[in-house]
């Protein structure tokens, strides 16, 4: 069992509670224990007293004290409940120590009779015991083979011829005369003048040796095995005659190996149980520590997810490497910030010098790994000059990055809705021409992502802040993190659970069908266009009661009037073609129809 106990320490570096029950298993496997330093009346539970034994004043009386009836010719035995294994049939021997504290007072001048440690296969005390028998043997048994008993007497009377003296020690086997013995007067001792007597035995499996107070009386080579049943009681019994004494036992304690072979085997089961369960719980403990870990690495092991939907898309975006693009934005440094929208933060950056704009998604959302996918799988794929160019992407130490041509003017919304804080500079706008251009620019995207390419693409967000313009006022859709693809030209929607979009660009419809379709796109278009043409913002169908707020209602007035040019951005100074922008404005109403069915 020890071997055993060190290959479990080895094996279990981790769990200390476990650890812990399972060092308490191994020491109830390799050990047969008990201790009383005193005796109280719960402790007769765990003990076999005889009819003339008893607990009374914190100490096993073997015999009966004072308080009992007559105290003349009583035997009696107090046994641990317990068996403890000696030996076993491959010649494996037990091992013990045991102390105990011994308190003999006689009545009567001299005592009688004594009181012996027993080991023995039968817990009950022979008959006619009492007397110069110790409670170990009767005239019967005394010297066969069946009394099954060994003893170290404490003789406190010299009853027999062969007894040394009135106060000695003696090593009994199956007989009441000693094989071996020792006067204690030798050492000084009395045992019968109501003196606590210390004494310590100790059996290593050949030696059995007596320790009292401290001193070696005896010392006996001994096979117990041979006189003694496989399975033994331990304890004490003691006797009186005419004359009597008080036989207590104030103090014992009991260490022995146990090689009991059925038990062990019970307890090896549940050793090694609690070790399949610890090393099983290591093993799910370590699993989740690692997961946790990479969920703190961010990710990383969706890696291969990402890269699988992206690679999918067969040809395109370039795949980047972090450093390329760290070195292209000098660390992603402040100063190369451009702006922060969507789902993360957009910076300039110089490859191959040529301009870029490499858009790093926030890391938190896990919708950003969404977008991601969604970005690179729609856009990366696409190529229309009025769409923004996805040059690459890059997933990297859960960092997501996604690489674009460089827009030198930026996005539609700074020019078209001046904040009046804004310096004139800022707010620069746009003539009659560019607008239309831009206007025809996003229709012409608008159009290529719905029926002309390969898989409708419903972008779902567009806004003028999605609507980028290049040196020369070039519209081009972008941020496509919206983005769905739906299989074949024929399906014209984009299931969705989450209503997505931005307020005041979105279908009144959306909110009823909660979905994406073609229509609700060209709704989008549709306010886009009227911003452009009054430079006005979209105001907020998603709220009630704004009825004046939204631009669509606010210019459905102008055209009511019949002066629906009055609406155009009053920047211009007037200077736009006059029957173009009436029928901009009327397409864009017309695209902005509460019945998706009459959109253009
Ligand atoms: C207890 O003492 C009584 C009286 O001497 C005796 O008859 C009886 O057998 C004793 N019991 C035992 C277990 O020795
Ligand atoms: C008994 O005590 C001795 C000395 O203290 C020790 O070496 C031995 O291991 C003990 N035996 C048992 C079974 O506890
Ligand atoms: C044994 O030692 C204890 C404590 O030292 C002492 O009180 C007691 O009297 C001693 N016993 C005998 C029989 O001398
Ligand atoms: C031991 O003490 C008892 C009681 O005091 C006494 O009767 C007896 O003679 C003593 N025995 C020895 C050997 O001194
Ligand atoms: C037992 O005692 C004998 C002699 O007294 C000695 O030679 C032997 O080594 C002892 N055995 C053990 C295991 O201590
Ligand atoms: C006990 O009996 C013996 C004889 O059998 C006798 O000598 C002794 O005096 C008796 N003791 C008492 C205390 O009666």
């Amino acid at each position: 069992m020890k071997q055993f106990y060190c290959f479990s320490t080895k094996m279990l570096p981790s769990p200390l509670p476990y650890f812990l029950i399972l060092a308490v298993l191994l020491v109830q496997v390799s050990s047969f224990d008990f201790n009383f330093p005193n005796f109280q009346g719960d402790d007769g539970n765990q003990l076999i007293l005889s009819s003339n034994s008893s607990i009374a004043l914190g100490a096993i009386q073997v015999t009966p004290d004072v308080n009992g009836a007559s105290m003349q010719n009583r035997a009696g035995r107090a046994l641990y409940k317990k068996r403890f294994s000696l030996w076993e049939g491959n010649g494996v021997i037990a091992s013990f120590n045991t102390t105990f504290v011994l308190n003999i007072l006689s009545q009567t001048s001299p005592g009688g009779e004594g009181l012996a440690f027993i080991i023995t296969g039968d817990s009950s005390v022979p008959d006619n015991s009492e007397g110069k028998w110790l409670g170990i043997v009767n005239s019967d048994t005394n010297g066969s083979p069946e009394a099954r008993v060994v003893a170290v007497e404490f003789d406190t009377r010299k009853s027999d011829d062969r007894d040394l003296d009135g106060n000695h020690v003696g090593l009994n086997i199956n007989r009441i005369n000693s094989i071996s013995q020792v006067s204690l007067s030798n050492y000084g001792f009395n045992i019968s003048r109501g003196l606590d007597l210390l004494v310590h035995l100790q059996y290593d499996g050949e030696n059995l040796t007596v320790r009292v107070n401290d001193t070696l009386v005896l010392s006996e080579h001994v096979d117990l095995s041979i006189s003694l049943p496989n399975k033994v009681f331990v304890g004490f019994s003691a006797s009186t005659s005419n004359e009597t004494q008080l036989n207590c036992v104030k103090l014992w304690s009991f260490s022995g190996t146990d090689i009991d072979g059925d038990e062990n085997f019970f307890w090896v089961w549940i050793v090694i149980s609690a070790v399949v369960l610890t090393m099983l719980t290591v093993v799910l403990v370590i699993y989740l520590y690692r997961r946790r870990d990479h969920m703190e690495d961010d990710m990383e092991g969706a890696q291969g997810n990402i890269e699988d939907e992206i690679n999918r898309s067969s040809f395109g975006p370039k795949k980047f490497r972090l450093k390329e693009l760290k070195q292209a934005t000098a660390n992603f440094s402040r100063k190369n910030k451009l702006g922060k929208g969507g789902f993360g933060t957009v910076y300039k950056g110089s490859w191959m010098n040529k301009d870029i704009a490499i858009k790093k998604v926030s890391k938190k959302s896990n919708q950003g790994k969404q977008e991601f996918i969604a970005e690179v799988t729609t856009i990366g794929n696409l190529n229309h000059k009025n769409l923004v160019k996805l040059i690459g992407w890059c997933y990297e130490r859960s960092e997501l990055l996604l690489v674009y041509e460089y827009m030198p003017n930026g996005s539609l919304d700074k020019f078209i809705f001046c904040n009046h804080k804004a310096s004139a500079e800022e707010c620069s706008t746009l003539n009659w021409e560019q607008r239309l251009t831009i206007i025809r620019g996003v229709a012409q995207a608008l159009e290529y992502l719905h029926n002309g390419c390969q898989k409708r693409v419903l972008h779902r967000d567009i806004k003028a802040s999605n609507i980028m313009l290049d040196s020369e006022y070039v519209a081009k859709l972008g941020d496509f993190g919206l983005a769905r693809t739906v299989e074949g030209k024929e399906k014209t929607h984009h299931s969705t659970i989450e209503i997505a979009g931005t307020p005041g660009y979105m279908a009144p419809e959306t909110f009823l069908i909660n979905r994406a379709t073609v229509e609700t796109d060209v709704y989008s278009f549709g306010v886009l266009t009227l911003e452009v043409v009054c430079g006005r913002k979209p105001g907020n169908q998603s709220e009630q009661n704004n009825y004046n707020n939204s631009i669509v209602n606010w210019l459905w007035e102008f055209y009511k009037n019949g002066k629906i040019t009055a609406a155009v951005d009053s920047r211009m100074d007037a200077n736009f073609v006059e029957n173009e922008a009436e029928h901009v404005l009327i397409l864009g109403l017309a695209c902005c129809h509460p019945n998706p069915h009459y959109r253009p």
